[in-house]
């Protein structure tokens, strides 16, 4: 048995030891918080090609894409829906692929390349796509339109080089460019206006097919 000295030594020892590990434990949120409240927010610079045009832009690294792209570079074709990827309204072409500019960091995309409906076109040489939409009235109030013209130019090319769709039927084939198909992947793109059915036939035109 330890004499009482002893034990109250020993006791001391390990609340004095066990203060020290908390108070190692929460050191660093403690810094963390400091040096945040001293220094304000995380900045980093970034490089990224937008429409073919490089851009260097020193930003909030909280800051996402489609803001980068309205607020710092004033491209504002590219809309604010939801800001929750629900909508699509948000969509841009990031290396070849569509993405909803909302739910990701512009940090993210040092050094991509981005192009947004300013980039396919202009009023007076429309992307085909762009001048399928206008023939078809693909659009009513148009809040939609922009995210819609990105997803449906990347929808071909997803068509092109075969993949597939949850509604593609043979995952060993090519995918076919069927209206079932264009509505399925295009289901991320919410018209308010419900423009659904000339969105279609203005993407098959665009596609050279038979509306
Ligand atoms: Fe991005 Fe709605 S604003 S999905
Ligand atoms: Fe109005 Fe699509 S045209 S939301």
């Amino acid at each position: 048995m330890p004499a009482s000295s002893d034990f109250a030594l020993s006791r001391r020892g390990l609340i004095v030891g066990s203060a020290a590990s908390v108070a190692l434990t929460t050191a660093p949120s403690i810094v963390s918080a400091q040096a945040a409240a001293a220094g304000g927010p995380a900045m980093s610079t970034i490089s990224v090609t937008v429409n073919g045009k490089i851009h260097h832009l020193d930003l909030d690294t909280r800051t996402t894409l489609l803001d980068a792209l309205r607020e710092h570079l004033h491209l504002t074709g590219t809309k604010k829906g939801c800001d929750h990827g629900q909508c699509g309204a948000c969509t841009v072409i990031v290396e070849g692929r569509r993405i909803n500019s909302c739910l990701t960091l512009a940090v993210m995309h040092d050094g991509d390349s981005v192009t947004t409906i300013e980039g396919l076109g202009t009023p007076g040489t429309p992307h085909p796509m762009q001048a399928a939409f206008v023939k078809h009235d693909g659009y009513q109030c148009g809040y939609c339109t922009p995210g819609q013209i990105c997803s449906a130019v990347a929808v071909l090319e997803e068509i092109e080089d075969g993949v597939p769709s949850h509604v593609t039927a043979d995952l060993m084939a090519r995918p076919r460019l069927t209206e079932a198909e264009l509505r399925e992947r295009m289901s991320g793109n919410i018209c308010r206006c419900g423009a659904y059915s000339n969105i279609v036939e203005a993407i098959t035109e665009a596609a050279g097919r038979e509306a």
